[in-house]
């Protein structure tokens, strides 16, 4: 070991020869992993003070140990820390730095552990914190969508099927659907914990080991709920790490879905929505554009997101158990996606913030394309007590006749409309009208202003 001190790697004296330099710098993660810098330091003041307790360590080596991972941290900490290429990882860093703080001694800290439990004891514990960051990213967003629903209850807007105009709805309705993605994003997050709470600490290289060590005591101390149960599937498995890319996945693919929705209600052709000077760009050649970029750019990231899940589920596929340096990259993947999902979720805040409703605009277009159909037709159901289809046939008489006629539904007369069936009566004209219909869907979830106010009293209990 005390050839650490000459920068060769503790393996150097069985592989006599350095590294080929090519393989050196693409197999080293340090520029990566040195992030776990904080977990690693946790994880193995934890670890030293579970082998003191079982006797394996004794407490001056305990405690010299500890002194040293906290001045490391402290090093780390105020950037007096050289992270050296040369060690391959941040474990092996900080190691590294641990025999030139306290010698020999600092041989005993991989007592009883391997890297493989090392990694995977720091990334889930980085993962834990990771995960209740993004939470608290999607909090602060489904706060602000109930925030801007608040203030719109009242705004009739088209809801749209196959983006033609389907019924009226209210733009606050529309966009608490938001609400409903994120909080599912945010149980996914939640559930993943189940998984994450796990703990690999103890299992070694892969078979476990003869030392007789208390993995409950690191649990406990490092606030995981109970050890992973078998050393091959533990350090193998990187399930963990799919749950992760796979919910951030989805959690981009709404704010993708959002995104796209908000380009084309701010397109020219829409003009529901326009977007303030501080979320848009400008054309190098066309004076007159403001451009939704921040909107294509959330759209766009998506892609990276799948990109990231779809690199990590194909190096686990087939992969044999249990370590292979094919799982060095999982960090680089969770890393960069958590990175970006964060500013993904900031940026839809800021548009979120910066956008202006045309309200006429919304209430224009929810009267185009006999929207009110629907209502005429339940209408015919529930006051004749026709059976739906024979009600949905005369509905759509009367489409085809107000289309013929190049009229709205409500410009029709008594008359042109008893030629359709004679129990028609100027009572449906009210049917016609947006916000009646908006008012009329009562039914639990439905658009009705009604319920509109007491879902967003209960998202805000749950918020
Ligand atoms: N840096 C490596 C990783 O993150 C450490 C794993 C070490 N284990 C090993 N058997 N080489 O995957």
């Amino acid at each position: 070991m005390s050839k650490n001190k000459n920068n060769k790697p503790v393996w150097s004296t069985r592989i006599k020869k350095n590294s080929s330099t090519l393989f050196a710098k693409v197999g080293s993660s340090i520029n990566v992993d040195k992030r776990l810098y904080r977990q690693d330091i946790k994880a193995s003041t934890a670890h030293v003070e579970m082998l003191f307790k079982k006797k394996i360590i004794s407490i001056q080596v305990k405690n010299k140990i500890i002194w040293g991972l906290k001045k490391i941290s402290n090093e780390i900490n105020k950037k007096k820390f050289i992270f050296n290429n040369k060690s391959e990882d941040i474990h092996m860093s900080i190691e590294k730095r641990l025999f030139e703080l306290i010698g020999e001694d600092a041989g005993f800290v991989h007592t009883a552990r391997s890297r493989n439990d090392q990694v995977l004891v720091d990334f889930k514990l980085w993962m834990i914190e990771s995960s209740d960051d993004i939470i608290k990213e999607i909090d602060s967003t489904i706060k602000l969508i109930i925030k801007i629903a608040e203030k719109n209850i009242y705004t009739v807007m088209p809801s749209f099927t196959h983006l033609k105009n389907a019924q009226p709805t209210s733009f606050a309705h529309y966009i608490l659907a938001y609400v409903e993605m994120l909080t599912r994003d945010k149980k996914r997050f939640l559930d993943n914990k189940q998984r994450l709470l796990e703990n690999p600490l103890g299992v070694a290289a892969v078979v476990g080991t003869s030392f007789d060590i208390d993995r409950e005591y690191t649990t406990k101390k490092l606030k995981f709920k109970n050890p992973t149960g078998n050393s091959i599937d533990t350090v193998s498995d990187r399930d963990f790490v799919l749950d992760f890319l796979y919910s951030i996945s989805v959690c981009s693919n709404h704010i993708s879905r959002f995104a796209e929705e908000f380009i084309l209600w701010n397109s020219d052709a829409f003009d529901l929505i326009k977007l303030k000077d501080k979320v848009v760009t400008g054309s190098s050649i066309m004076p007159q554009k403001k451009n939704p970029d921040t909107l294509e750019y959330l759209r766009g990231k998506t892609g990276h997101f799948y990109g990231n899940l779809f690199s990590m589920l194909t190096i686990l596929k087939g992969l044999p158990l249990s370590y292979f340096k094919d799982l060095q990259d999982d960090k680089e993947l969770a890393f960069k996606s958590y990175d970006q999902i964060k500013i993904s979720l900031q940026i839809m805040r800021e548009v979120l913030n910066n956008f202006l409703i045309n309200k006429k605009k919304m209430i224009q277009l929810a009267e185009t394309g006999y929207t009110t159909a629907t209502d005429l037709a339940e209408y015919i159901v529930q006051k004749y007590k026709y059976p739906f289809r024979k009600a949905y046939l005369i509905t759509s008489k009367l489409v085809n006749l107000a289309e013929e006629k190049d009229k709205k539904l409500n410009q029709l007369t008594v008359n042109e409309m008893k030629i359709i069936d004679k129990k028609l009566n100027e009572d449906v004209l009210k049917l016609f009208n947006i916000e009646n219909s908006v008012k009329s869907k009562k039914s639990y979830g439905g658009t009705s202003f009604e319920n509109i106010k007491k879902m967003i009293k209960k998202y805000k209990k749950n918020a």
